[in-house]
């Protein structure tokens, strides 16, 4: 016997030999299977063709071999390293060929058949790959089947007659690196290996090799139509519909529509020869009308993420938990549509999606971002002898998923230029299934695509394409537009989302959009809590950048997740206290307002006073009520009031228990009364200190001491803040960005001269002058201190001098608790705000401990400040502010925070720092968007601030 070591095949541009066609998911068909995921036997060579393939044998001995869990990625269980680029290939440009440094894992699992799996008279049996990373060469019993390519698509071999009862020999040899890498520069980790499920099954003998589910909707006549083609005679049946016909048959009966929103699915079954296919039916029509994408006769407006596959430990290898959890959690936040972000999902999330809710893009497993670098030159897609490849992508992905009502879009891929491939690939799409519309966001003259799609288009932009004033090819003008990817989630942000809304709402051509992204992919590293780029010592890399998620690698939610929420919030509850009344709009596309119970609760500065329910009628898609409130409750107490109305599920879905808020308004009834202190204690000098009221102050520097009991360091202008990733911003903007601009004239260095002490009757004045080396510009900050027996009042005056070009970062002040724990406040929360998020900001009481303000965002960044804050209680000391402030508290400083490349770099101090802000800078989405709108931005003005402190119990 001789053994082989050729590897021509990895290079090849082919997709791939001895695969069957592709064909349709048969979730939970009853034809016999038998899972093969579990541990197998793994060996890791450095080259393709280290090793021959004697491995494949009956017989081979490969007890010595280490043990990996499949589906899984063998550098995620100490094999090697992860590593992570943007569109940076990894490896020489140099299509088809790949470097000789290729690890390559040969896997190996013996399995026996169950004893009732059927004879080899009753059909055959095909082992099916539902995706491996990025070319598997396969061997059942020492026979070849074959080698693919197409990491995130399904791959099937004719086994049968192979099969013996007991001791079969599955071989798998895994190459990281192949022609199909150029095809796959998706904006992520480079996890090579078996990541998704290895399945047999049988195929009983006159099965259906293929099925294709047409269910459409009727929305004039309120009937659905059923086709189910197949290749096969056999029968489909749908007992709640009385449907019972021959495939190939079309039967049309009054049903209930599937929409995201009313996700009515019917229970079906396709029997052919000796095997039943379960059916899940949506009946559903997407068509282009009046340059729109309507479903069901009605205009969808996406609200959306964009989603990789990830978990922090296992990478893509994704369990059926893990991928509810996801649409759970969108489902929860309102998100109403994913974009399959840049490949088919494990084909289980889709069925999530059928089930729960939501509109789906699906996007094919193409990215060529990589030749960007040289102009597009050699790019696969615009090389006709890549076409079989490409059109291999395509057919699998829409063979596949064709039969998932949420698939309402299909995506040729992601940033591969233009091309004859994606042509080519169009045009089959169009012509297997002309049911669904092609988006590809790519080709600004949309040629192949039905949909004009961008990315990161700042808000300006975006207006003139609702106004239909962008101009463009002929085609283009007449397409609807969505924006695949926007509101970059990446570190503190992102800000701008609910003027993005607005303009979504106003401009019937836009269609919405898909926030980029939907979970941060940080591996879970005890060195550093979460790795990313670089973090295991690639060559190349693009650090933190692959952290850009609205919830966090553990799946908790961030800020930008919650801000989300508020900001598509599928009702609109508006406010019109002085009528007495809120408008209520049913923002929904398809569902009525039947499932919802409203609520309203008086507040008086903060604090409950009267609650109940608030009748609300049904309203359809698109209706609008005044629905009057009830009187003010009588016997309220002064202060500032608030009514505030909540919609709720009345009853629990499959989604969120009943209770569950799904949107919510608030409205100010009456103003807040200013806190001020009267000036009735003057300040005394004695020895080295000065007193005034429960305060004391340095006689000769004028810094704050304490206040009653509480001591109290530093306290002094703060304009800093550790920038966060949309500071930054992407390095190839040509737009300003104001992180590395502040950086670079200083503004993380500022020095305080002390101008003057000046100690009057009614008042302490302190002048300064804060300014960085170098500069000529600066800021002149006057801090005026008044008192009473037990409050004592700060009035800042801030007035910058010189030749201010950019805006702060901050404006306030902070200083340092010797202890401080509990957090108590009255203002907005209970979560982070800044000025352009901060829609979800609740003004109410919230509480919470310092450790709990602090957001966890994986590369360490300015973070956690709470809105509109009334008053604030923490380490014994009570403020509040005039006007309202953002507060932050942090048991690190600034300049720490800003060092802090990991979570795990920021250590607890003795110190809480508290900053007190009277403004900040937006936050923007310039880590790969537009800045911050010119609104959000805090120019460097002249500004006054008070507040007021008095010492409470801690
Ligand atoms: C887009 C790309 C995404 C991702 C994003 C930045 O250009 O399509 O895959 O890289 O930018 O996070």
């Amino acid at each position: 016997m001789s053994f082989r070591t050729d590897t021509a095949y990895v290079e090849d541009v082919s997709p791939g030999s001895g695969v069957l066609p592709p064909r349709a998911w048969y979730a939970a068909s009853d034809a016999k299977s038998l899972s093969l995921n579990g541990s197998w036997r793994f060996r890791l060579s450095d080259t393709a063709d280290a090793e021959d393939d004697s491995f494949a044998r009956e017989g081979y001995d490969a007890s010595g071999w280490a043990e990996l869990a499949v589906p899984g990625h063998w550098v995620l269980q100490g094999h090697g390293s992860p590593a992570y680029t943007n569109h940076l290939y990894p490896f020489p440009v140099d299509p088809p060929r790949v470097p000789t440094e290729n690890p390559t894992g040969d896997h190996l699992r013996v399995f026996d058949l169950p004893g009732d799996w059927p004879d080899r008279s009753d059909g055959g049996a095909v082992l099916r790959f539902d995706g491996v990373e990025s070319c598997a060469r396969v061997w059942l019993n020492g026979a070849e089947l074959g080698e693919f390519k197409g990491s995130r698509l399904p791959h099937e071999f004719t086994v049968g007659a192979l099969l013996k009862p007991a001791g079969n020999v599955l071989a798998v040899r895994v190459h990281q690196w192949s022609s199909g890498s150029y095809l796959e520069d998706q904006d992520q980790w480079w996890l090579p290996g078996i990541f998704r499920d290895v399945t047999l099954l049988h195929r009983p003998a006159g099965s259906a090799p293929d099925f294709f589910v047409h269910a459409s909707y009727d929305h004039a006549a309120g009937t659905g139509t059923l086709r189910v083609d197949s290749g096969a005679l056999g029968r489909v049946s749908v007992p709640d519909l009385g449907i019972d016909v021959a495939t190939g048959e079309p039967v049309t009966v009054p049903v209930e529509p599937w929409s995201a929103e009313t996700p009515r699915l019917y229970d079906g079954v396709l029997a052919a020869g000796g095997e039943q296919v379960p059916l899940r039916i949506g009946f559903r029509t997407v068509e282009l009308s009046d340059g729109l994408i309507k479903v069901n006769g009605r205009t969808v407006l996406f609200k959306g993420v964009n989603r990789h596959e990830w978990h922090p430990e296992r990478g893509r290898a994704l369990d059926l938990a893990t991928m509810r959890e996801d649409v759970l959690l969108m489902k929860r936040h309102n998100v109403n549509a994913v974009r399959t972000s840049h490949y088919p999902p494990h084909p289980a999330f889709l069925d999530l999606c059928d089930e729960l809710g939501l509109w789906v893009v699906d996007e094919c497993d193409l990215e060529t971002h990589g030749f960007i670098e040289q102009g597009w030159r050699d790019n696969p897609v615009d090389d006709d002898r890549w076409t079989p490849a490409l059109l291999d992508r395509a057919a699998r992905m829409v063979e596949r998923d064709k039969n998932h009502p949420a698939v309402v879009v299909w995506s040729l891929g992601n940033e591969a230029g233009t091309g004859r491939g994606l042509t080519a690939m169009a045009e089959w799409i169009h012509g297997r299934d002309p049911s669904r519309p092609v988006h590809y966001e790519g080709d600004f003259d949309c040629r192949d695509t039905d949909v004009y799609s961008r990315m990161y288009l700042p808000h300006a932009e975006v207006e003139r394409i609702g106004r239909g004033l962008d101009g463009g090819a002929r085609r283009r003008r007449e397409l609807p537009f969505f924006l695949c990817e926007y509101g970059h989630a990446m570190g503190n942000g992102p800000g701008g989302l609910a003027d993005y809304q607005r303009l979504f709402e106003a401009h019937e051509r836009l269609q919405g959009g898909f926030v980029w992204e939907w979970i941060d992919h940080g591996v879970k590293d005890e060195r550093f809590g979460y790795a990313y780029g670089g973090d295991f010592g690639e060559e190349l890399h693009d650090g933190n950048f692959v952290c850009d998620g609205l919830v966090f690698p553990d799946r908790r939610p961030s800020p930008g997740l919650v801000e989300y929420k508020k900001v598509i919030e599928p009702v609109a509850i508006e406010g019109d206290p002085v009528g007495g009344a809120v408008r209520v709009t049913n923002k929904h596309d398809f569902a009525d307002l039947s499932a919802l119970a409203f609520a309203w609760a008086y507040q008086v500065d903060g604090e409950t006073v009267a609650s109940g329910a608030l009748p609300v009628p049904p309203l359809a898609p698109g209706e609008s009520a005044e629905v009057k409130l009830p009187e003010p409750p009588a016997a309220a107490p002064a202060g500032e009031a608030h009514w505030t109305v909540r919609a709720l599920l009345a009853a629990g879905t499959a989604w969120a228990p009943a209770g569950h808020v799904v949107a919510w308004g608030q409205f100010a009834v009456s103003a807040r009364p200013r806190p001020s202190v009267p000036a009735s204690r003057g300040p005394v000098r004695g020895g080295s200190l000065i007193t005034l009221g429960p305060a004391s102050f340095d006689a000769r520097t004028g810094a704050l001491r304490a206040i009653g009991p509480v001591a109290v360091t530093g306290l002094r202008l703060d304009v800093w803040r550790a920038t966060t990733d949309n500071d930054d911003g992407a390095p190839w903007q040509s737009d300003v960005r104001h992180g590395p601009l502040w950086r670079e004239l200083g503004l993380h260095r500022m020095r305080h001269r002390l101008d003057a002490v000046e100690v009057a009757e009614d008042a302490l004045t302190v002048r300064t002058r804060v300014a960085p080396a170098a500069r000529e510009f600066g800021l002149s900050a006057v801090y005026r201190w008044t008192a009473d027996a037990t409050r004592l009042g700060l009035t800042v005056s801030v007035t910058p001098d010189g030749d201010w070009t950019v805006p702060l970062p901050r404006l306030g002040v902070r200083f340092g608790l010797a202890a401080a724990d509990r957090v108590r406040w009255y203002g907005g929360g209970p979560g982070e705000a800044y000025p352009d998020s901060v829609t979800a900001a609740e003004v109410g009481r919230w509480q919470s401990d310092v450790d709990e303000l602090q957001t966890p965002y994986v590369r360490p960044q300015e973070n956690g400040a709470r809105a509109g804050v009334r008053w604030a209680e923490l380490g014994g000391l009570r403020v509040e502010g005039d006007p309202e402030f953002f507060l932050t508290a942090r048991r690190w400083t600034t300049e720490h925070l800003d060092a802090a490349a990991h979570l795990t770099d920021l250590v607890p101090g003795d110190t809480v720092w508290v900053n007190l802000d009277h403004a900040l800078h937006g936050l923007g989405s310039q880590s790969c968007g537009p800045g911050p709108l010119p609104r959000y931005f805090l120019r460097a003005e002249p500004a006054r601030f008070s507040f007021v402190f008095s010492a409470v119990p801690a």
